[in-house]
């Protein structure tokens, strides 16, 4: 496995790499700025327990900001594994700070987590797929089970560009895992559109997204990316990227 990091600039995954604000692609955002709202009315009006799960990621940021500001009675959670960035920590408090909506934060459950680390390792996520899922299962899957317990709706901020293993994501679905409906609003936007929302509105980023993080989670699993390399190169880099994701979103 190598943990060394290429400093290249990769396309457009740094913010500051990004191509002027056009007035077309201003009038795209905004444009799906007015789509995502009408789903989301629609979502929290259908839906009366309904919540929208943030891993404080550039496009989870688009809709804390659209949640937010538009009042939507929307729920807004969190999974805090306990192995997140420091960076991701600064932008919860800036977000405390910025917005009434607070995210309500889940943890995992401490006796799974003391019973791994005394058995396995504190990093023991790295010897094996098995124990990198193990790991998974307790800091977010679990959690997120708990988060989602009585509500009939959630809302992610998945999008279809972002991995193989996304490529056919619908705006709206039946989550038979957790037995719920899901909406993912961000599925037909682009990188450069997420980036153009948040400059466009002024919205707080998580400050690993300058160090060419393309896609944030847990700091042991993620890495910066280089040029050329997908946007989730840098998660759980040393698996193979058609089975990469972490339990949060697998179909049944
Ligand atoms: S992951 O499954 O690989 O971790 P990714 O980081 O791409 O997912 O995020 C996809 C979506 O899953 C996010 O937009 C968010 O809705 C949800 N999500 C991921 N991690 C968390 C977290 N720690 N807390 C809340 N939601 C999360
Ligand atoms: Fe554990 Fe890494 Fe999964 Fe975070 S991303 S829960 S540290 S294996």
């Amino acid at each position: 496995m190598s943990f060394g990091v290429s400093m290249i600039k990769p396309a457009a995954s740094n913010p500051a790499t990004l191509p002027e604000l056009t007035d077309a692609l201003v009038a795209s955002v905004k444009a799906k700025r007015a789509a995502v709202l009408d789903l989301l009315q629609v979502a929290s009006k259908t839906f009366s327990a309904i919540t929208f799960a943030n891993s404080y990621g550039a496009e989870d940021m688009v809709l804390t900001d659209i949640i937010a500001k538009e009042k939507l009675a929307i729920e807004i959670f969190s999974l805090d594994t306990g192995r997140l960035p420091a960076e991701t920590y600064t932008l919860m408090a800036k977000v405390e700070k910025n917005y009434t909506t607070k995210p309500v934060v889940f943890f995992p459950k401490h006796e799974a987590v003391e019973d791994y680390v005394r058995t396995k390792g504190i990093n023991a996520f790295y010897e094996s797929i098995t124990l990198r899922k193990a790991c998974c299962d307790m800091r977010k899957v679990e959690p997120l089970k708990r988060a989602l317990a009585h509500k009939q709706a959630w809302i992610t901020g998945m999008r279809a560009e972002q991995a193989a293993t996304r490529s056919s994501l619908p705006t709206r679905e039946f989550d038979e895992g957790n037995q719920l409906e899901k909406f993912n609003p961000l599925s037909d936007w682009t990188e450069q559109e997420v980036w153009a929302y948040i400059r466009l509105y002024d919205v707080p980023y998580n400050a690993l997204h300058d160090q060419f993080y393309p896609s944030i989670g847990c700091a042991p699993c993620t890495r910066a990316v280089a040029i050329g390399e997908d946007v989730r190169a840098g998660r759980w880099w040393w698996e193979d990227p058609n089975s990469k994701e972490c339990g949060l979103h697998v179909k049944k």
